[in-house]
């Protein structure tokens, strides 16, 4: 009974055009990727640095795993924190201070698991968790496993959320926002969520999955972009995105450390990740805060400019196609074409001509939203940007 139910739920996600597939990668991350015993191009991973395949990176892996071995051996609270480990999270807290006065930091296994542990370790029954309705699925299951209520506000409508605020009882309120919008790339208003956490006695939970590394002085972050200092900022970055590796931390107040670290269960309950990542990640960080990671960011730049160039002049050029590029001015550059057949019928196109950029349908997108997710990456060039623009004018030409 169950296989039957189960087949017959897969075939409706097929005839929604929702059935999702995974590829097998057969070289490193990079634009230039071996799939499927295909050479591509691909503008999908979240890698926006190109650090993710950096010799010195490999390097500090391999040296990592000389130093602490291939495995933790046991979760964090047992025997599986590491002296890496520490030096992770300290070196994490010296730039995260500047943001979060005294902050302390915690490292995780995944961004998904620090933010389960974060939204249930304190919304406990005592507070209120408001959260933008685009926010990350992560935090939308933290918030969803959290015993405090929920109240969900519509993307950006920072007016209702005010309202929520004040009517608003409980002693603890969590206000809990993505900074860059996983799958539309825009930047959340923080400074006006900060002053609306401040006006409420609120706490601000920022997920900078996709600006650590990216944005603000040295890539310290969303935080930093805006030049926010608080003790109110509960930070979350992950390190699988910009920083190259894998991996998670929280920034935040001692005491708000200090509990996670006694009561979150997606911490608690499970294997510390391998050392060796942690001391590959503060190579990492060295590499980010460098001149180098400076000339990165300022290519990655100048790669999204010319991408909104090309594409808005290619939208001109042909006004029919019923492409929408998203107002982001960061490297997800979201194509928003509306129907679930339309945007996998695009991103087949380009498949055809070698280029690799997924089409996100929903649920991990509102309905009637399904769209190309172009990320770019500093180790993307000029000509690479030109070929999938040219892609898509080509496969704009072909699905007429
Ligand atoms: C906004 C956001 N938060 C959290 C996560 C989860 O991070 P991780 O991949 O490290 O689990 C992601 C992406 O995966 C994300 O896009």
């Amino acid at each position: 009974m169950l296989i039957e139910h189960l087949n017959h739920r897969l075939r409706e996600r097929d005839g929604q055009a929702l059935r999702r597939q995974r590829r097998t990668t057969e070289s490193p991350c990079g634009p230039h990727q071996r799939v499927s015993g295909r050479d591509m191009l691909a503008f999908c991973s979240n890698d926006y640095l190109g650090l993710a395949n950096h010799p010195a990176l490999i390097e500090a892996l391999g040296e990592g795993a000389r130093l602490h071995g291939a495995g933790s051996g046991a979760s964090h609270l047992i025997s599986g924190h590491s002296h890496a480990h520490a030096l992770l999270e300290d070196e994490l807290a010296r730039w995260m201070s500047p943001s979060i006065p005294g902050a302390r930091v915690l490292s995780f296994c995944t961004g998904y698991m620090a933010n389960l542990a974060l939204l249930t370790a304190l919304g406990d029954a005592s507070a209120t968790i408001f959260a933008d309705k685009l926010n990350h699925a992560s935090l939308v299951d933290g918030a969803l496993l959290a015993k405090a209520p929920l109240q969900r506000y519509p993307h950006g409508r920072l007016d209702l959320l005010a309202q929520q605020l004040g009517r608003c009882s409980t002693p603890i309120k969590l206000i809990v926002s993505d900074a860059v919008f996983s799958m539309d790339g825009d930047l959340a208003d923080l400074p006006a969520l900060l002053a609306l956490a401040e006006a409420h006695d609120a706490w601000l939970v920022v997920d900078d999955a996709h600006g650590f590394g990216v944005l603000g002085e040295g890539g310290r972050g969303s935080l930093s972009h805006f030049g926010l200092r608080s003790e109110r900022l509960i930070c979350m970055g992950t390190l699988g995105k910009a920083a190259g590796l894998g991996g998670a931390f929280v920034a935040a107040h001692p005491s708000i450390i200090e509990w996670l670290v006694q009561s979150a269960r997606s911490y608690i309950y499970t294997t510390a990740a391998p050392p060796a990542i942690a001391h590959a990640l503060c190579a990492s960080l060295r590499l980010i805060g460098s001149d180098e990671g400076e000339q990165r960011r300022a290519r990655l730049r100048q790669l999204i400019e010319l991408l909104r160039d090309r594409l808005n002049a290619l939208m001109q050029q042909h006004p029919g196609l019923g492409w929408r590029l998203a107002d982001s001015t960061t490297a997800i550059q979201p194509l928003i074409v509306g129907d679930n057949a339309a945007a996998l019928a695009l991103s087949a196109a380009l498949d055809a001509q070698g280029l690799w950029v997924p089409a996100i349908r929903p649920p991990t997108v509102p309905a009637g939203t399904a769209r190309l997710r172009i990320t770019l990456s500093a180790a993307h060039t000029p000509e690479d940007v030109q070929t999938l623009v040219d892609g898509l004018a080509r496969a704009a030409a072909s699905l007429r």
